[in-house]
């Protein structure tokens, strides 16, 4: 099994990184620097020469603008890296027959607080992001045989911008007065549990949309209070907030009911308990 991963330098794409060493496949890194090919998927050429030249049998697309207010900012950008390419892959996959794998978003949902959204809830585009990820699907599923899976990941990057868990600790470890969104709702998993799982469930062929996430609801309050007890970091005088404080505008309600993957896996997602636990596990180890 030859695997390409778009995107591997990234929070995700090392993740999956990782699992491929643990497993032993083959596969092959891209992303703009430091990575086994060094090229910008905006680029047609760049990208189905590539994609030609390793004859894949899998390609998983990790790539995007994260960042709310940059695709704001930037829309016409945000849709050349978080769309279009999408659907250059998904017609090559149908002409090379390989398994196209798009990494998409929970970022549809809003005003239903902890509800688990399954894969065919209505979706809600408020922001640029959320617009071109799901056009990025859109573009994806024209080859019926490729997989969009739907998630909210947390992880360590080791980058010099920290991700949002590595905010919320360094926070912590500096005492800043903290203030918790109590209706901002994910059912995030980190990167190491959600890439097993992944590579857990390509075996099994799965085409459409799939959502494959924490298999609890919880508000990004529930969350921090969470880490901090278990990492032993207290929380000095948290302040309560709103989603609907931040600048670019954002879903709030972003559960997904992960029924369907744990059918296909065999076995139960982790729930909030256990995602706290890999994280305390990952930060013992860097620390
Ligand atoms: N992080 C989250 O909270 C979250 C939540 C839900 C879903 N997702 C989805 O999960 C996926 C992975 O997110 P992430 O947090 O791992 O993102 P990330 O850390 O920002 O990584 C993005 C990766 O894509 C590469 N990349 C970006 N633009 C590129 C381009 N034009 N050409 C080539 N490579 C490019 C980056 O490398 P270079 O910049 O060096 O090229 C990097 O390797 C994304 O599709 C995202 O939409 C993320």
């Amino acid at each position: 099994m030859r695997i390409g991963i778009l995107g591997i330098t990234g929070l995700l794409g090392n993740a999956l990184k990782h699992e491929l060493l643990k497993r032993g496949y083959e596969f092959i890194g891209v992303a703009r620097s430091n990575a086994d090919v060094c090229f910008d998927i905006t680029s047609n050429k760049d990208l189905e020469d590539f994609v030609r030249e390793y004859k894949f049998d899998v390609i998983i697309n990790t790539c995007a603008i994260v960042n709310h207010s940059l695709c704001d900012n930037n829309p016409e950008a945000a849709y050349c890296t978080n769309a279009r390419p999408n659907a250059l892959l998904a017609n090559l996959s149908k002409e090379l027959s390989f398994k196209f794998v798009f990494i998409s978003t929970d970022g549809y949902f809003c005003g239903d607080r902890d509800c688990k959204h399954d894969e065919s809830s209505e979706v809600k585009l408020l922001n640029e992001y959320a617009k071109t990820k799901f056009a990025g699907e859109c573009f994806t599923l024209t080859n019926p045989n490729s997989l969009v899976i739907r998630t909210n990941i947390v992880g360590f990057k080791g980058a010099e911008q920290p991700t949002f868990l590595e905010w919320v600790i360094n926070s912590l470890k500096n005492k800043e007065k903290m203030t918790l969104f109590d209706d901002y709702y994910t059912s995030s998993i980190t990167v190491t549990q959600f890439s097993k799982a992944l590579f857990d469930l390509l075996p099994q062929n799965p085409t459409g949309i799939l959502n494959l996430a924490s298999s609890e609801v919880f508000s990004k309050a529930k969350f921090i209070n969470c880490l901090s007890d278990v990492l032993e970091l207290p929380l000095i005088e948290p302040k309560i907030g709103s989603v609907s404080q931040l600048v670019s505008k954002r879903a709030d309600s972003l559960g997904l009911n992960v029924s369907k993957a744990e059918s296909l896996l065999g076995y139960k997602l982790p729930d909030l308990e256990a995602v706290i636990k890999q994280i305390k596990e990952e930060y013992d180890e860097i620390c």
